[in-house]
């Protein structure tokens, strides 16, 4: 199996069921023309988010890593009228386009885009008690998801719901050779998450128009 098969199954769900609309297809244009990395979901996992946001009943959403809004436009539909979401983003250029890209949306009053590095953020809505989030989506930098999944833990109670993204990165996950410090990050992650009393996770393995990766759901117990 190549990457191109798998490219050609994601555009082949894509336009069966996944129905990616004209302001999310603008929100990434947007993106690409801004000179952003072109690391956004995909539409297939988009949809994701946005059908366990649902299934969950998400009344309050965390993201961390706004980037251009893509994430942040299908979870935010996930959300009933008077729902929240508050999306992290280091990079003030970022966070503009998101801004602009999440109005055109039709979504931006549900959303606060937080401009600063994620751990300050994580760490002033603790101070003054900023939870709890019923969902969490953690696609920031890789290499500091250890401790955004410390953090976040003081902002969720039982039965919220953490997911992570890009857990595996074509297997660095559990390649001892890897110096990738994203990779170091994941695995740092995953030992974390065996140590804890806290939660109950899984991780799976995707493929995809973004390759060979994965992401990990994690239940909150207490
Ligand atoms: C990268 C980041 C992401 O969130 C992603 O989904 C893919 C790649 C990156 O930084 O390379
Ligand atoms: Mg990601």
């Amino acid at each position: 199996m190549s990457e191109q098969v798998w490219s050609e199954v994601d555009s082949y769900v894509e336009r069966q069921i996944v129905g990616e609309d004209a302001a999310l297809a603008a929100a990434r244009q947007a993106s690409a023309e801004a000179g952003l990395p072109p690391i956004a979901l995909t539409p297939a996992l988009g949809k994701l988010l946005y059908l366990l946001a649902r299934v969950h009943g998400a009344r309050r959403i965390l993201e961390l890593g706004t980037l251009g809004g893509y994430s942040t436009i299908w979870l935010a539909r996930a959300l009933p009228a008077d729902g929240e979401l508050v999306s992290l983003e280091l990079n003030p250029q970022y966070a503009e386009l998101a801004g602009a890209n999440v109005e055109r949306a039709g979504v931006g009053s549900l959303i606060k885009i937080e401009v600063g590095p994620a751990l300050d953020s994580l760490r002033a809505m603790t101070a003054k008690q900023g939870g709890p989030f019923d969902f969490v989506f953690i696609d920031a930098d890789k290499q500091s998801t250890p401790a955004y999944f410390e953090l976040v833990l003081e902002l969720v109670r039982p039965g919220s719901v953490i997911v992570t993204d890009n857990v595996v990165r074509d297997g660095k996950l559990i390649d001892p050779d890897s110096g990738d410090a994203g990779a170091l990050g994941m695995r740092r992650f995953h030992e974390l998450l065996a140590a804890s009393t806290r939660v109950t996770a899984t991780t799976v393995q995707t493929v995809g128009a973004k390759g060979y990766d994965g992401f990990t759901l994690a239940l909150v117990e207490r």
